[in-house]
């Protein structure tokens, strides 16, 4: 990809996001010793990006037959992180959907809400597949490793009635998303060029679920949303700045 294009994909990033990854964050995800953590944990956060979008589909937008479907379309994925058994063919299930999913009644964007989540899905499970290559080709054994403070503490920023819940998930998601890609881009230039190349690789689908959470935060709310997106922009920058003992893709400045 084309430094210039890069820069387009990251200028409304840096808009959106209060502050960029502290540089103690990179000095950490350098070292040596991280590279196993930032692999694993990299590969957990697909595989949660992905279930988090199923979640969403599931609860808002299908019915119980549909539901099943996207189980069991996460299914060896999980099995491999959850249960460890690995069929070593996640590929073959990339389309993993048997049918389209049928929106139920009473849901206005319930088709929107499909159409944008199935294709990030496919797109985390492939993310998810990538890294597990990667790590298998390094001789790094997948082992599971317990999850950072930061999407729990994004989560707390969610208002407890719904639609609002919905809302605010969505604007979470669209966080997640972006810092993901500003992180992405900020650590690649000081990574292996196999690492930097599939880093790189990643901002563009990155970059489009930010914008796809967000246009779907403001459509469903169908209001202005700006107070929701600040507060939880906030929320964000001090979870990424404060010092943070864990290191994760996700994590603080290091303690
Ligand atoms: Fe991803
Ligand atoms: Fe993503």
């Amino acid at each position: 990809m084309l430094r210039q294009e890069i820069n387009t994909l990251l200028t409304p990033i840096h808009g959106f996001l209060h502050c960029q990854t502290p540089d103690s964050w990179i000095d950490a995800a350098i070292q040596p010793d991280n590279q196993s953590i930032l692999l694993r944990d990299h590969a957990n956060c697909e595989l949660k990006a992905s279930q988090t979008a199923m979640w969403l589909i599931r609860k808002y937008a299908v019915d119980a037959a549909s539901g099943e479907q996207l189980l069991a379309w996460a299914k060896p994925y999980e099995d491999f992180v959850y249960r460890r058994i690995r069929d070593g063919i996640f590929h073959a299930r990339k389309n993993g959907l048997s049918a389209p999913l049928t929106p139920k009644a009473g849901f206005a964007h319930g088709q929107a809400l499909i159409d944008k989540m199935v294709r990030l899905i496919k797109e985390e499970f492939h993310h998810f597949e990538q890294v597990i290559e990667i790590m298998d080709a390094r001789g790094i054994p997948y082992q599971p490793l317990e999850a950072g403070r930061y999407a729990k503490g994004l989560m707390r920023a969610a208002r407890t009635h719904e639609p609002a819940t919905l809302i605010d998930k969505l604007i979470i998601g669209a966080y997640i998303e972006a810092r993901s890609c500003e992180r992405f881009a900020k650590v690649a230039p000081h990574l292996d060029d196999e690492l930097q190349k599939f880093y790189i690789s990643l901002l563009r689908s990155e970059a489009r679920h930010y914008q796809d959470y967000l246009t779907l935060a403001e459509t469903i709310a169908g209001e202005d949303i700006r107070d929701r997106i600040q507060t939880i922009g906030e929320r964000e920058a001090e979870l990424i700045q404060a010092p943070d003992s864990q290191f994760r893709f996700h994590s603080g400045a290091p303690a």
